[in-house]
């Protein structure tokens, strides 16, 4: 049977940056530690004003393909994953397509486009779908063109503000991938929620405790119904475990659930009983509230082991490097988060071909999806292209004012008439109004 995968891939981050410790704290009164620490995060990128989900999208493809040697006709399909989009019925592909046919030879007349919504989880399901595309034989020999891309803004004010985010993530999905297979299991959890929703509003509502728990129950569930069809998992069978990364504080606490989970009935469990001196068998409890405590006492046990931090530091850590300088790009959130894994790894000087991520997407609203890759046998060569530090690098550092102005500028209930904007577009796509999005 075909291999299918991800066969390349492409970062775009907004380019300015707004300095969580330095500029957004002090301005806030809180102290910086509650960033950096608490949810994790250095920095969030920002799109400048000239900058939107259609350009950075439209950025990270036109690299992608201009890299490796692709014209119009070689992709077969284009679907935009994002929850930041201006347009209820022109799917945003079409308007990438556009800015892409200014620069390539030919045109995606003949691609099939479309516009994924589950919020952060629509980057994975356009993967599914490009994956089933190919698996199914109708790409006649073509790729598929996945881009998630997204502004993730809140309301000023809103405690989800510091976890902001902008950028997007070219993919291309082929036979053969030179990056990551992925595999035919797949589990899900998926409920109907109301924690996060934004029903024709740009900026979401959110209770944002809740968040954090719906998160943790659907992806205990998409990890359960995972192992129905793979068989239990095991922390030593992954290399690196990728997850949705809002803030990297969240995926610290899906992580210790994750391998509390993984470890049960383990020699691991066995030999951390010992240590911490708790067994983690509660059958015992018949009142729900003496459970609920004892299951938190050996979680919170847990998480001080040598054992568990040394697995935490090797598999989980550097799947956050990226996300704590950049933030929330929801879609692309966790397609940043294997990137980076594979970024720590090239630069370590891992050998992992052949070995194996568990990748756990979400999405509010809510619906959480594990599945596995195999890392392919070109991915060092691939992750050496990424340009990732260098953008990090290049974005313009904006004081709590200029932040202001900026969000502002993207507030689609504000009517700007002088927009300014704080950094230089370079042979990129831009946008400068309707009808003249071109690049510059
Ligand atoms: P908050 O309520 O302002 O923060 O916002 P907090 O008071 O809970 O503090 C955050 C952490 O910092 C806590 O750590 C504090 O203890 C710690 P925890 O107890 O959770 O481990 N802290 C400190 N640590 C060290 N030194 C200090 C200090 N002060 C505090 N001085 C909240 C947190 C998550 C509510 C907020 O960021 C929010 O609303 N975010 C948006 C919603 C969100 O991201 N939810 C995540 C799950 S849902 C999801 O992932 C889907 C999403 O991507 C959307 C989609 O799918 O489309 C959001």
């Amino acid at each position: 049977m075909t291999s299918v995968g991800i066969d390349a891939i492409e970062i775009h981050t907004g380019k300015l940056k707004l300095d969580l410790a330095n500029t957004f704290a002090p301005a806030k009164g809180e102290e910086p530690e509650k960033y950096t620490k608490g949810l994790g995060l250095a920095a969030s990128s920002f799109p400048d004003t000239y900058e939107d989900i259609v350009t950075m999208g439209a950025n990270a493809a036109h690299r992608l393909m201009k890299r490796r040697g692709l014209e119009p006709a070689d992709i077969g399909r284009i679907d935009v994953a994002t929850e930041s989009a201006f347009d209820n019925s022109k799917p945003v592909s079409t308007y990438i397509a556009g800015c892409l046919e200014q620069v390539f030879e030919g045109d995606f007349h003949h691609a099939n486009k479309g516009e994924r919504k589950f919020a952060c989880i629509s980057g994975t399901q356009s993967l599914d779908d490009a994956y089933n595309w190919i698996k199914a034989d109708r790409n006649r020999g073509r790729s598929a063109l996945v881009i998630a891309t997204d502004t993730a803004l809140y309301a000023r004010g809103d405690a989800g503000e510091a976890t902001q985010g902008a950028g997007a993530v070219a993919m291309l999905i082929g036979e053969d991938p030179d990056l990551v297979e992925l595999s035919t299991e797949q589990g899900y959890g998926s409920a109907d929620e109301t924690d996060f929703l934004k029903p024709n509003q740009q900026f979401p509502s959110v209770d944002g405790k809740r968040s954090v728990q719906v998160y943790l129950a659907r992806m205990r569930e998409a990890l359960e119904d995972f192992e129905s069809v793979s068989g239990d998992t095991h922390p030593d069978d992954f290399v690196l475990v990728p997850f949705h990364t809002p803030f990297p504080g969240m995926v610290r606490k899906a992580a210790l659930l994750g391998y509390r989970h993984m470890i049960r009935d383990t020699s691991i469990e066995e030999e951390l009983a010992a240590e911490i001196g708790r067994q983690p068998r509660y059958e015992a409890f018949e009142d729900e509230a003496a459970f609920l405590d004892a299951v938190r006492e050996y979680t919170d046990a847990l998480k001080g082991t040598e054992t568990y931090l040394e697995w935490y530091d090797r598999v989980i850590a550097p799947t956050l490097e990226i996300a704590r300088e950049v933030g929330n790009w929801y879609t692309g959130s966790v397609h940043v988060a294997r990137a980076s894994g594979l970024k720590h790894a090239l630069e370590n000087d891992w050998e992992i071909e052949g070995k194996k991520l568990l990748v756990g997407s979400y999405g509010s609203g809510a619906q959480a999806e594990i599945h596995a890759e195999t890392v392919q046998p070109g991915w060092e060569e691939e992750i050496a292209h990424l340009t990732v530090d260098e953008q990090l690098e290049a974005r313009r550092d904006i004081s709590f004012e200029e932040y202001e102005r900026v969000h502002d500028a993207h507030n689609h209930d504000k009517r700007l008439d002088d927009v300014e904007e704080f950094t230089v577009p370079d042979g990129e796509f831009a946008f400068d109004g309707w009808g003249r999005m071109g690049e510059r």
